[in-house]
């Protein structure tokens, strides 16, 4: 690196995140689906301790994932980042410490369902408090985006800039504050299940839809909690390249498919969706959540750290309609309506919920609407 580069190949620089992870020596994982995070092979981190591995899903390097196993007993080594990092817990029980330079320390317990921010270059250390159980969890972070601004490693984790506006210690009500702003809208920075988080409801977005927004980490986190009820689907939708959809709960399928390719179910790919798998869609490609199981589906989805065209308006104001709201096929989000989408997406529906013995729960809806 300190070489002067003489030939093209060594100069030029793809990606500064691929190289970061090289560096990590930990694996990359690719494409817009992973069927499992909680069983995703994971490599020896040498720089933390325990094990771990990358995501760069949807052809995108703006939001990824950090899959994190902590050994029985273990604990990673304490550290601190330039990049926004909120952490959710899969399997296990355990501590996270965080603290600022010169502060005492707080210890936050979770297990499973658990959802906690991590301060903007706070410093943080997690810890397995099993004797016998390994314990996984992924943060959803903003560092690629942060490695590929300033491609400066030290920078990015040695960087003595301390921000008191994001937490400090005397912020006493941190880690319980749940502010509800809004309609679908809260602040907040430790839940201990979001499994159990009362949502409110969606209705633009499908039948018996809800979604709760979370603003983590005294920033403007673009990360919600969605559930679509028992016998429905939403409608499918697309948007920018970013975006990652974790499901945490209940069971189903989603369809991914591209532009052009509304009315052509041959090129709609079908995968299944249940805990802990992840969807991240590529820029544009329609996504759509299908729940066919008994009671509700949920599901986690990161979408980046600045301010969401989706939920604000030209002039900055709060629109609670969020993605759900576009009819324009130009705008940021379309959404495709149930009686625009092929009819055989329903009548196939109506097939996986006769294989479960659950009912459908949705308007009949008219196909030849315009
Ligand atoms: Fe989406």
């Amino acid at each position: 690196m300190s070489e002067t580069p003489q030939t093209f190949e060594e100069w030029w620089v793809g990606s500064h995140y691929r190289k970061f992870v090289q560096q990590e020596g930990l694996p990359l994982y690719e494409e817009s689906y992973l069927e499992n995070l909680a069983t995703l092979p994971l490599a020896e981190w040498e720089r933390r301790g325990g094990k771990a591995a990358y995501t760069r899903l949807g052809d995108q390097e703006i939001v990824n994932l950090q899959v994190v196993e902590i050994p029985p007993k273990g604990e990673l080594a304490p550290e601190k980042h330039m990049y926004e990092s909120v952490m959710y817990v899969m399997s296990g029980t355990g501590a996270t410490m965080i603290w600022q330079e010169g502060e005492p320390r707080k210890t936050i317990e979770w297990a499973e369902g658990a959802l906690l921010a991590i301060p903007l270059n706070a410093w943080h250390q997690e810890f397995n408090s099993s004797g016998d159980k390994p314990c996984r969890f992924f943060f959803g972070t903003s560092m690629a985006q942060a490695i590929n601004q300033y491609h400066n490693f030290d920078f990015i984790f040695n960087n003595p800039f301390v921000f008191r506006d994001r937490y400090s210690y005397a912020m006493e009500d941190y880690h319980v504050k749940d502010r509800h702003w809004n309609l679908r809208l809260s602040e907040t920075n430790f839940i201990p299940d979001i499994r159990k988080l009362t949502l409110d409801a969606w209705g633009e977005k499908g039948t018996r839809t809800s979604i709760m927004r979370l603003h983590m980490g005294n920033t403007d986190s673009q990360i919600h909690v969605l559930e679509v009820g028992e016998g429905t689907y939403v409608t499918a939708h697309r948007h920018g390249a970013g975006a990652h959809v974790i499901v945490i709960d209940g069971q189903g399928y989603e369809l991914l498919f591209n532009p052009g390719d509304e009315n052509n179910p041959a090129r709609h790919r079908k995968v299944p969706i249940k805990p802990y798998g992840v969807v991240s869609p590529r820029l544009n490609e329609y996504h759509q959540h299908f729940n066919t199981g008994k009671g509700p589906f949920r599901q986690l989805a990161f979408k980046g750290w600045t301010a969401s065209p989706a939920t604000s308006t030209s002039k900055g104001d709060y629109d609670p309609v969020g993605a759900a709201r576009s009819n324009n096929p130009h705008g940021y989000a379309y959404k495709l309506r149930y009686d625009k989408e092929a009819p055989s997406v329903r009548e196939e529906y109506y097939r996986e919920l006769e294989k479960n013995g659950v009912d459908l729960r949705l308007e009949p809806i008219d196909q030849g609407a315009k």
